[in-house]
């Protein structure tokens, strides 16, 4: 048990038994009663009113004015989401602030939702079941009014194969598709080896038809010989990296796709250019595309993405690709998102692993700490 009270600011309510297990502890717990963001500022006064600790989430903007009004108070950011481009990691660590996320935990649901949402697009099913509810079923035909694509046997490409790209891949096995992979990292080996040995062992075994294969291609062929494409990569602007991923999805990558492909997008928004992709929508040069992130979030009213001309196509979704019971609430580290946000913010206030923050699982910045 802590030796002393800490003090927690929350910028959402993450689920009643997290904000329990703190108040257990001893710890004094402010949670932001509005399902809407806080302001900047009343994060700032929070952080210069002296808490402990900040759990915060991909909506707020955590940066060097943050960092500052905590510089001798602040000791832990506890981010609830995988992704943190939300937070400045060189404004961190410069201030030597620890913050940790909560990767794993949501993989599976990530991936089963991107895969499920390249089904629903593929297969109209948002199309289906409006010509039934507004009436306009009038009778059964072969082919009318429209078709949809089978996912079974095609071709996928994977863009991005970390934990999210692999979970998405070993999905994509029992639906006997073939795996175009793309990595700015490099290759996987061991992965490809892995997954050949078990589509191999299934065609064998007669448990698929056709024998398939996994590879690694250059981004260009992965879009150019890919039926489906789905994107797992983290968003790095210009100067963040030497491989960013702002707008990897532009005008020229989609004239490089098939005019039949799908996309999905369960990554960041910015990593697709949308006015591109609403103009190819539009002019078909693909497809079609389901998107559960955006450039700028919620969707503005007046987003190209709207355009009824393009809705047969375009599925839109509320970021809410992690959005499982268990992912968003269960309390086991191992589990749930709720739970990894709180462990992380208890190794680093009661300094488990002798207080040796490089040692802690779910901190990110470890490098400032070395
Ligand atoms: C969701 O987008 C996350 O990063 O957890
Ligand atoms: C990215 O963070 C991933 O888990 O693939």
């Amino acid at each position: 048990m802590p030796n002393r009270k800490f003090r927690i600011f929350a910028t959402a309510d993450i689920g009643d038994a997290t904000f329990h297990r703190l108040r257990q502890r001893g710890y004094e717990v402010e949670i932001y009663p509005s399902p809407e963001p806080p302001p900047k500022s009343l994060i700032i006064e929070k952080v210069r009113g002296g808490i402990d600790g900040l759990i915060t989430t991909l909506r707020d903007p955590i940066d060097a004015e943050i960092f500052e009004a905590g510089q001798d108070t602040l000791k832990a950011v506890a981010q609830y989401a995988v992704g943190f481009d939300n937070i400045n990691r060189a404004d961190a660590n410069r201030y030597k602030i620890p913050f940790t996320n909560t990767a794993d935990v949501l993989t599976e649901a990530t991936a089963e939702f991107a895969f499920f949402a390249l089904a629903a697009l593929a297969r109209k099913l948002w199309t289906a079941e409006h010509l039934v509810r507004e009436n306009q079923w009038g009778y059964w035909h072969p082919s009318l009014p429209f078709l949809g694509d089978e996912m079974t046997g095609k071709t996928i490409a994977i863009i991005g194969t970390g934990r999210i790209g692999q979970a998405v891949i070993k999905k994509c096995i029992g639906f006997d598709m073939n795996i175009l992979c793309y990595e700015a990292m490099g290759p996987n080996d061991k992965l490809v080896a892995a997954v050949q040995e078990e589509m191999d062992l299934r065609h064998q075994h007669g448990l698929q038809r056709e024998r398939t294969s996994i590879k690694y291609v250059s981004m260009d062929e992965a879009l150019s010989q890919s039926d489906f494409i789905s994107i797992h990569v983290p968003l790095l602007r210009e100067g963040e990296s030497d491989t960013p991923t702002y707008h990897l999805i532009n005008e020229r990558t989609l004239h490089t796709m098939r005019p039949t492909a799908y996309l999905v997008n369960t990554s960041r928004g910015p990593v697709i250019d949308e006015n591109a992709l609403a103009k190819a929508l539009k002019e078909k040069w693909i497809g079609g595309a389901a998107l559960d992130v955006y450039e700028k979030e919620p969707l503005p009213p007046d987003s190209p993405l709207r355009d009824p001309e393009i809705e047969d196509r375009c599925r839109l979704y509320p970021h809410f690709a992690s959005a499982g019971r268990t992912t968003r609430l269960s309390m086991d580290p191992n589990l749930g998102m709720a739970g990894r946000c709180v462990q992380g913010l208890i190794d680093i206030l009661e300094q488990n692993y002798g207080g040796d923050v490089t040692k802690m699982p779910y901190v990110v910045n470890k490098e400032a700490f070395r």
